[in-house]
């Protein structure tokens, strides 16, 4: 049905997205929904979700928030902390609150404070998720500051990542926002338990771009954006039509002036023009074929999930991306700010 002028799809999921609360949320969640029928919310609000009740409220703040024809879902997940009680995970599964569990290494990014200090104490809630067929999302970055900023994901693989595979090689794991080429050959080269998003700006940008010709805040996000090999390798990665990696935006709006500051939040807001970003980068690798698989398939596939009967459109047709947009709760700078897409997001089309 597609034609070189239209692209349609499967309506795609994005399976790691930044909503947060309050005026914030009602400001960027729309965005998601408009493009994505369902989205893992993460959990690193300020508190986290770290309980049941708590997933289920955010929850419904999460659809009082969304505009109702949308037709958006989203899925919750615990962030876990030392304290985690498996008898509550295993409830909030079991309800259908918690989709997934997100393991924040102490203090990696923001608003990790509360996230894990010692894995290994963590083995009675992995041996439970394992048993029950709960998936375990790891941002992988070591916290160790002795160890270079560029380095931290791929020692994580080595400290954290091996020793918990070898441990528990029954537990769904997803590897998230993967930056390097060593990432990529660990869950390419693992079993059907792993598995990896990929961010639109890790397809699109090296860390060249935190430092063109000044300091570049909005392309500053964890796990930074690593040298130019790292992204060749990412790409052909998501264009691989390997079933093991998947669309994963880690969209994390932060107000303007909370990212053009002396200290400024890591975080790229790349909701707005998510899948124009994903398409462009498809088609310039002449792997628009596959883009179906990324968005809309392989996620599902893995989190045991049925696949979305609507599908959507993309046109192509010249998308310039705004300097800013002036939102409720605050100014965002969105990812391509600035620039032109080939694509633009022509709708859902009914199922
Ligand atoms: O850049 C990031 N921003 N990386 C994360 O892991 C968290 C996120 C946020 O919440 O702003
Ligand atoms: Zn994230």
């Amino acid at each position: 049905m597609s034609t070189p002028e239209t692209l349609i799809l499967r309506r795609p999921d994005d399976w790691h997205v930044h909503l947060r609360d309050g005026a914030m949320l009602r400001s960027v969640v729309n965005w998601t929904a408009r493009q994505f029928r369902r989205a893992i919310a993460m959990p690193n609000l300020v508190p986290p979700v770290t309980t049941t009740d708590e997933g289920r409220a955010y929850r419904e703040r999460i659809l009082a928030a969304v505009d109702p024809d949308l037709g958006f879902e989203p899925l919750i997940v615990c962030y876990l902390t030392d304290h985690t009680d498996p008898d509550d995970l295993q409830r909030g599964a079991a309800e259908g609150v918690f989709t997934a569990v997100k393991l924040y290494p102490a203090h990696a990014t923001t608003n990790s404070s509360h996230g894990v200090t010692d894995v290994r104490k963590l083995a009675p809630v992995f041996e439970r998720m394992q048993k029950i067929g709960l998936p375990l999302l790891l941002h992988g970055e070591v916290t160790d500051k002795a160890v270079d900023i560029f380095d931290r994901e791929a020692v994580f693989i080595e400290r954290v990542f091996q020793p918990l595979r070898a441990a528990f090689p029954g537990l769904k794991t997803v590897f998230e926002h993967i930056t390097t080429a060593e990432a990529a050959d660990f869950v390419a080269d693992g079993d059907e338990n792993l598995a990896a998003t990929i961010t639109p700006h890790h397809l699109h940008i090296n860390r060249n771009a935190i430092f063109d010709g000044g300091i570049r805040p909005h392309a500053y996000c964890l796990p930074i954006a690593k040298r130019e090999r790292h992204r060749l390798a990412l790409v052909k990665a998501a264009t691989s039509g390997s079933a093991k990696f998947f669309l994963g935006t880690d969209t994390a709006p932060h107000a303007v002036e909370a990212k053009e500051a002396a200290c400024g939040c890591a975080g790229i807001f790349c909701a707005p023009y998510a899948l124009e970003s994903y398409a462009a980068l498809f088609e310039a690798e002449g792997a628009l074929d596959r883009l179906e698989g990324f968005a809309s398939v392989h996620g599902p596939r893995f989190y045991g999930l049925p696949l979305n009967e609507e599908r959507v459109k993309l046109e192509r047709v010249a998308e310039p991306v705004p300097e800013k947009l002036e939102l409720e709760a605050a100014t965002l700078v969105p990812f391509h700010a600035g620039e032109t897409l080939g694509w633009r997001f022509g709708g859902v089309l009914p199922a």
